[in-house]
Order: structure tokens, then sequence, then C-alpha cells
């Protein structure tokens, strides 16, 4: 099945190619911890899997992220080691956290690990005594929309042609 839709992804144009539908995993045990550039092969393959073409992070831009002093990053590891989720949260500004990004592993899905992340992150900025947190979310986009809604984020304004293929965004905020 997984192939099958993997060939038909090939002559799909890339905007509309589907990202993989599989089974729920097994269910397991969940911890959280920082990333590490060490990570980067984990992190990247993780992406592949979260992200349609076109929308993912290079290589190089992990590689940043993964070793810029000024990001944050957590991850979500099953019992088995596996990473199944990942979150990456700009501090530059010393007031305002920025999500960068945040993806969990479709068989691992609707078990509140997005949640999590987003939780944890929230406090980490906390912590360092940031005031608010704002991440940009695509206007078609409406399960990452859901989950931000639910976490009292509100839209405080739209982006017009923000994405490479033109598609506009929502920013998103939360007060901490
Ligand atoms: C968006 C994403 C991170 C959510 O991860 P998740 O671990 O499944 O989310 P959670 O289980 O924590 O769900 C939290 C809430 O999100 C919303 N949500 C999650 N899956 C949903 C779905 N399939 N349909 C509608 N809402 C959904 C719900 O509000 C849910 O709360 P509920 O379970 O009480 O109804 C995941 O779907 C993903 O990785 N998507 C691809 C990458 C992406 O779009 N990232 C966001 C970019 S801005």
């Amino acid at each position: 099945m997984a192939v099958m839709q993997k060939i038909r992804n090939i002559f799909l144009d890339a905007e509309f190619a589907e990202v993989e539908i599989p089974a729920p995993a097994a269910p397991t045990s969940y911890s959280l911890s920082t990333l590490t550039e060490k990570n980067l092969r984990e992190v990247l393959s993780l992406n592949l899997r979260c992200f349609y073409q076109g929308e993912n992070y290079t290589k190089l831009t992990f590689k940043h992220l993964l070793t810029e002093p000024n990001i944050l990053s957590y991850q979500i590891i099953t019992a088995e080691r596996q990473m199944v989720g990942f979150i990456f949260i700009a501090v530059h500004n010393d007031k305002i956290g920025h999500i960068t990004t945040i993806g969990v592993a479709p068989e691992h899905r609707n078990r509140g690990l997005a949640k999590l992340l987003l939780q944890h992150a929230e406090k980490a900025l906390k912590t360092r005594g940031f005031d608010s947190v704002v991440l940009e979310v695509r206007v078609s986009n409406y399960i990452a929309q859901n989950l931000y809604h639910q976490l009292d984020y509100n839209i405080i304004q739209k982006l017009e042609n923000y994405y490479t293929n033109k598609e506009d965004a929502y920013l998103m905020s939360k007060s901490l």
C-alpha cells in the first residue's frame, strides 16, 4: 500500500502528493527530551514523513536550528527509542517565542503528543521570562489550527502569499 502511494506520488504534482496514512502504532510509552545535533538524521526523516514535498525544511536549515543557541528544540521518543515528534522554538526576541515547526509521526497522531510538545515549549518559554508565543500556520491546515485553538492561540493576522507556493498563513499568538 505504502509502495503504491509512493509510486503514485512520483507522477502527481508535488502540491497534490499525499502524505502516508499508516495504521496506528502499537501502544507504547513516551518521553520528552532536548534535541541535539546528533539527532539530525532522525529529525530529517521524521520531517519528511510529516510535511508535503516543498513544505519541508532542508538539511541545512535543520543543522542550523540544532546548533543555533537561540533555538530551543525538543523531541518525543517511544519506549523503543524511536523519535516520533519534534518542536523547534526561536527565542531571538527576548519577549516573544516563535514556534518554527512541529511534527508528529503519522502512526502516533491523535495521542496528545503535539499538545505535550507545545505545553512543554510554553513552560520553557515562561520560565525564561517570555510574555508570549507566536507561530504561522497554513490557512489550509485545519488540523494544526484546531490544535492551536484548543491551546488558546488566537489568529492575529493573515499573511498573504507567505509560503513558497503562495499560500496564505495565519499568524497566531498566545499570551503566556
Ligand atoms: C498537527 C500535528 C502536529 C498534530 O499532532 P498530534 O500529536 O496528532 O496532535 P494531538 O494528538 O496533540 O491533538 C491535539 C488537538 O489537535 C487537534 N487535532 C489533532 N488531530 C486532528 C484531526 N485529525 N482532525 C481535527 N483536529 C485534530 C484536536 O483539536 C486535538 O485535540 P483533541 O484530541 O482533544 O480533539 C500533526 O497532525 C502533524 O504532525 N501534522 C503534520 C505537520 C504539521 O502540519 N505541523 C504543523 C505546522 S503549522
